[in-house]
């Protein structure tokens, strides 16, 4: 796990916050969930570079191949970034981010998890704990953009409570309220949400 040395950096405001810890499936993986720091930028783009071209379209929507430039971006700028982790390996399996907007109210927020461990409830850990990171912050709305027919997006988005507000260049542009939420995406989901 990262150190703890940002922590009081106001730079680095999640630096070695835990948020939630679980064991994957009959895989048995240990999994953390916590806060990014500029310490995790290898461990990062080793992520982001090991996703598959349609992972990747589907969370940037074109190809990128060159992250380093975006990682460095996310890190020191005043995105929250948070990251699910094996505990056994360290290696990261899914990144989750929000941008605040100027006045702190609300964010645009994205999240990928490796192909390997789609569809096994990671997105809905990740998603719950950044949405209580951000309640904490003040930041009551996140809007994002999903390509029309990603269905585990779209089913992340309703199961937060979210909805598509419109269409824009091809994209849904989808908006969700930010709830203060259960401790993990398993032990119980925000009032009045669901699919
Ligand atoms: C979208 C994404 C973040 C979801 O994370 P995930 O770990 O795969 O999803 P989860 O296992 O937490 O499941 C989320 C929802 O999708 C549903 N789902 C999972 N796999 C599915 C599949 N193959 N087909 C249909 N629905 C599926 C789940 O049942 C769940 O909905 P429910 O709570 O109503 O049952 C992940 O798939 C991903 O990284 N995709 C590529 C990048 C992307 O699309 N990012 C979103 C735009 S920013």
């Amino acid at each position: 796990m990262s150190s703890q040395k940002h922590a009081r950096d106001p730079k680095c405001p999640l630096c070695g916050v835990r948020l939630d810890r679980f064991v994957l499936d009959q895989e048995g993986v240990p999994v953390l969930i916590r806060g990014a720091c500029p310490d995790d930028k290898d461990k990062l783009v080793a992520f982001y570079e090991r996703l598959s071209n349609e992972t990747i379209y589907t969370r940037f929507f074109s190809i990128v191949r060159y992250f380093e430039p975006y990682v460095e971006r996310i890190l020191n700028g005043p995105a929250y970034v948070i990251v699910a982790e094996r505990e056994d390996t360290g290696e990261i399996i899914a990144v989750a981010e929000a941008v605040p907007n100027s006045d702190g109210t609300a964010a645009e927020a994205g999240i990928v998890v490796l192909e390997k461990y789609q569809g096994r409830g990671i997105g809905k850990r990740i998603a719950y704990a950044l949405s209580r990171v951000l309640w904490e912050r003040g930041v009551r709305r996140v809007v994002g953009y999903i390509l029309p027919g990603n269905i585990k997006a779209y089913r992340l988005v309703k199961k937060l409570g979210g909805r598509i507000k419109s269409y824009y260049e091809s994209l849904l542009y989808v908006e969700i309220p930010v709830r203060p939420g259960p401790a993990n995406g398993k032990t119980g989901e925000p009032a009045g949400t669901g699919s």
